[in-house]
């Protein structure tokens, strides 16, 4: 389904994130990733700025940096707001407050719109989407997709993730993936569930707890690997 600008909330994360969110050692920043979900995250502009191959994958990488830029403008105080008016929901560590979050996802979108253009050219910045990513069988060594699968399981069936995960599976030998909480900061329910599916399909699946923590609770991550 094609995906409208207006429906998406084109927040991202920095390299530094992706580092706590995935628990990401030196030797898996070297191995050939693939950022699933990606959208206006900074992770593959600060990684091809250290000499880094990643490709990531998104369904708003149909849409120009102008639309990018102009959708996250449209959104971002009244997300902001939201925040503050839910401040039990939050844990304040790694970003500071409610107004630091804001910046550094100012930040992280300046650096990622300064990338988008000849990051697209270069095949850094590919349009598509789950549960269909259209790379060949081992194409990556690693997928790693963030606050996409388990966040919206309220409009995502477990059909859907299971497929979006199988599909991960196929084009690389590792998938992680990060948040394991719906937005309503519940556990998501399909999370047990796919595990023992990718159990009894011969995966080794397991829940490692990251660093990174923003949504109270939010730091778990599930690592699948064949
Ligand atoms: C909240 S953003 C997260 C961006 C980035 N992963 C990060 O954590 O900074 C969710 C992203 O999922 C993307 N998305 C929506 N539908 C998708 C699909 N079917 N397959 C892959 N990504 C999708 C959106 O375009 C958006 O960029």
């Amino acid at each position: 389904m094609a995906m409208q600008l207006n429906k998406v909330v084109p927040f991202g994360r920095s390299l530094d994130e992706y580092r706590q969110m995935f628990a990401l050692s030196e030797s898996d920043l070297a191995r050939n990733i693939i950022g699933v979900g990606d959208g206006p995250a900074s992770f593959n502009a600060e990684m091809h700025a250290l000499g880094k191959r990643v490709v990531s994958i998104d369904p708003l990488f149909r849409f120009s940096a102008d639309d990018i830029e102009w959708r996250f403008y449209a959104v971002v105080d009244a997300i902001i707001e939201q925040v503050k008016a839910t401040p039990d929901d939050w844990v304040w560590t790694y970003h500071r407050s409610p107004e630091h979050l804001r910046q550094n996802r100012i930040n992280v979108l300046a650096r990622f719109i300064a990338d988008y253009e000849a990051g697209k050219t270069a095949g850094r910045y590919v349009a598509g989407e789950l549960p269909q990513l259209g790379f060949r069988n081992d194409q990556f060594n690693l997928a790693l997709c963030s606050h996409f699968l388990f966040l919206y399981s309220d409009h995502f069936t477990y059909e859907f993730h299971r497929m979006a995960i199988l599909d991960m599976l196929r084009v690389a030998r590792e998938v992680r993936v990060f948040p394991l909480m719906t937005l309503m900061l519940q556990p998501s329910p399909y999370v047990g569930p796919l595990i023992e599916e990718l159990q009894a399909l011969g995966y080794m699946a397991q829940i490692q707890t990251v660093q990174y923590q923003l949504q109270r609770g939010g730091n778990q991550m599930l690592c699948v690997k064949r």
